[in-house]
């Protein structure tokens, strides 16, 4: 294989189909948190379930995957290539899909120097698992991720290999597209008026909640709580994903006051509100996504952002194994 032949598939375009590889245990139930909504004293609150979309599959970026994989497989690639955090998710379900399809994987990793993890855990114990062959790379050349997968693709090629590049998070055109069949579900579970609450990163779901809110006219609102960037940066990158996907209109608001001491840090009065909603709810949220989501959700049900009568959907966009890297005050 050439690395032409890699040209052509870079940027999920030439060879983009709208196909769906079935990957997620779908639709995700919609659960009311009764405990958690009386206890919060505000709207009413719902849980979108996608942290069960599967086990070692579990969260949003599955959604994701099923395009990507689709595309990939039939673009003739052999090698899953994307980049994330040590601990990301998406990075681990794509380990995931590669296992259970045959495929390889690439993962060039984020760590704070460049080197390994003291500790394979979390996340990233499942990516090794999975047998996913990782490289770490330094918040500076995180910058250039994008040339960096290249350069991977240009040498899988080199080998015999045909890379299927997914920048960070899958948040492109084809993961965007992946939550239309996400808001079919929702519309089938709950009417609104409802508050689609949610963790957002890399912009793709909170673009994908948008478009989706859009396509099929719900009266729902979407609200992205940002995890660590600022609110123009995420908003523009929501609005870029927008356009590519042909739905630049589609309306979504994203917050940034609950990033605290930014992406992947955590205080102990974030922990705690994570707690408390784990013993309220059953539910496992992570430090870094859901968890933070959660604090915004509850600081703005305390300055009166809603009625009690709302409705609030929070979109339970998995994360879970996170919580085996991480302590927490217990006390
Ligand atoms: C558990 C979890 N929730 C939310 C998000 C944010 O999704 P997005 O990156 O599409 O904004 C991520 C992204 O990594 C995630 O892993």
């Amino acid at each position: 294989m050439t690395y032409q032949k890699v040209e052509a598939v870079r940027g999920n375009t030439g060879v983009m189909t709208d196909a769906r590889f079935p990957l997620a245990q779908l639709p995700t139930p919609l659960e009311f948190a009764d405990r958690l909504t009386k206890a919060w004293g505000g709207p009413q609150i719902y849980i979108k379930r996608d942290d069960l979309t599967g086990f070692g599959l579990s969260g949003n970026k599955v959604r994701k995957l099923e395009y990507h994989l689709a595309a990939a497989k039939a673009a003739g690639a052999t090698t899953l290539v994307t980049c994330g955090a040590v601990q990301s998710n998406h990075c681990r379900a794509t380990a995931i899909v590669a296992a259970r399809t045959g495929m390889k994987c690439l993962l060039l990793l984020r760590s704070s120097d460049g080197q390994p993890p003291k500790h394979v855990e979390g996340n990233h114990l499942l990516q090794r698992l999975a047998g996913a062959q990782v490289r770490f790379i330094t918040p500076r050349e995180w910058h250039d991720r994008a040339a960096l997968m290249e350069a991977v693709a240009s040498e899988l090629a080199a080998a015999g290999e045909l890379a299927w590049i997914m920048p960070a998070g899958a948040s492109d055109r084809l993961g965007v597209m992946a939550f239309d069949n996400a808001l079919v579900e929702l519309s089938q579970q709950i009417e609104g008026p409802a508050t689609i609450w949610h963790a957002s990163s890399s912009a793709g779901t909170t673009a994908g909640l948008a478009l989706g809110v859009a396509r099929h006219q719900l009266d729902m609102r979407v609200v992205g709580s940002s995890v660590g960037e600022s609110k123009a940066e995420l908003t523009e990158a929501v609005h870029a994903l927008l356009v590519e996907s042909g739905a630049s209109d589609a309306p979504f608001e994203v917050v940034d006051d609950y990033v605290g001491l930014g992406y992947g840090k955590t205080t102990d009065e974030e922990l705690l509100v994570q707690m408390e909603a784990t013993r309220l709810t059953g539910l496992i949220w992570d430090p870094t996504y859901t968890g933070k989501a959660l604090v915004g959700l509850k600081q703005e049900i305390e300055s009166g952002r809603f009625e009690p009568s709302d409705q609030v959907v929070f979109w339970h966009t998995g994360g879970g194994f996170a919580v085996f890297a991480h302590s927490f005050p217990l006390g």
